[in-house]
């Protein structure tokens, strides 16, 4: 049986567009440097009265505009971040109030950059078992406020923004349409190579991210990878079958690689590295919603979502669209 369903998509992205040149203006970077090891160009950064719990509602009222469906009927709100406003309650809870659907369930889910893939499979675990019938799955983050600005081996990596999914119960429609399958991992071992250096429990302060970027980038490559072909073999899809895959947005050669080491041709791969930077949890939902919205991904597409971020967390998860 398939899973939930898509209904619609939405994403919010920030005001204000930082390009490399003006980063390379406060700290020893380049836009060629950036360019090249990257392909980021450009991010977006929040400003005054812009945080993650904005941006989150616009990409929540956008996907639920493109569904074509009331607030009112959403009963699960499950929304992916690292960067909440507040460290209680969910940011979650201020989506559920902005939009009037209270009574309902809403939470935070934590995983960093595959929080959107946590929080994907939470909602559609949730939702077989009819603890609701619609869920809004938001990945949200403003990265930017958790950087040092003065660390140029991170400042240039990151950017804020949203992404949200409608996500709908299996209905037993025969088009086959919805959630394939799904595989998330993690691995607690590998916790020094990116985290953030604060929180409540242990400095009281917020921190800042801290990464090791060339080593971080092999362990992605490779879990990427495997948990592709794990998601393949679990639904018995053949890499070629797939129409899209919208990864995590990190770095233009970790794309590049993963899709090299599956055989995936490199135009089946969405890349908004370029213009978005990397969103964290927001990422995936932002590629989605760019891609569905200019028309590259249409109805009955066979989708591939990945992603990995701090922890080690990392996931993937199959959709017929
Ligand atoms: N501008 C200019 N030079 C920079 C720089 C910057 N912003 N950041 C680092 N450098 C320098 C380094 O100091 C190093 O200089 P050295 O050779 O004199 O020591 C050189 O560039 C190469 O650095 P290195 O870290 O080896 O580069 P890289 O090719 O591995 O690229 C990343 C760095 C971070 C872009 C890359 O490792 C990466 O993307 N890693 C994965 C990150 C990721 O995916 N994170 C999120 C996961 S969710």
């Amino acid at each position: 049986m398939s899973g939930s369903r898509v209904l619609g998509t939405g994403s919010a992205l920030p005001r204000r567009v930082v390009t490399n040149a003006e980063l390379a203006e406060t700290v020893d970077t380049s836009d060629e440097w950036i360019v090249a090891r990257t392909g980021i160009r450009q991010r977006y950064v929040a400003g005054e009265g812009e945080t993650t719990s904005t941006l989150a509602i616009a990409a929540a009222r956008a996907a639920l505009a493109d569904a074509g469906v009331e607030a009112s009927s959403i009963g699960l709100i499950v929304l992916a971040t690292a960067t909440p406003d507040n460290t209680f309650p969910a940011t979650a809870t201020k989506v559920q109030a902005a939009l009037g659907c209270q009574g309902g369930i809403a939470f935070d889910v934590a995983a960093v950059c595959s929080g959107f893939l946590y929080a994907l499979a939470t909602a559609d675990s949730l939702l077989k078992t009819g603890m609701a019938t619609r869920a809004l799955v938001i990945g949200a983050e403003t990265f930017s406020r958790i950087l040092d600005w003065e660390d140029r081996t991170t400042c240039v990596l990151f950017g804020d923004g949203a992404g949200a999914v409608v996500l709908e119960a299996p209905s037993g429609e025969a088009d086959g349409a919805g959630i394939l399958g799904t595989r998330l991992h993690a691995d607690g071992d590998q916790h020094d190579l990116l985290y953030v250096d604060g929180g409540p429990s242990s400095t009281q302060t917020v921190g800042h991210v801290r990464m090791r970027g060339p080593e971080v980038f092999r362990h992605a490559v490779v879990n990427l990878a495997a948990v592709l072909r794990e998601v393949l073999e679990d639904t018995g899809v053949s890499v070629n079958e797939i129409d899209w895959v919208v990864p995590h947005q990190a770095n233009a050669r970790i794309l590049d690689a993963t899709a090299r080491k599956l055989g995936l041709a490199p135009e089946k791969v969405v890349v908004t590295v370029h213009d978005h930077a990397n969103t964290s949890a927001a990422s995936v939902p932002l590629a989605l919603d760019v891609a569905r919205k200019d028309g590259r991904i249409k109805p009955g597409d066979l989708v591939m979502l990945e992603a990995m971020g701090g922890g080690f967390t990392w996931g993937a998860s199959l959709i017929r669209m």
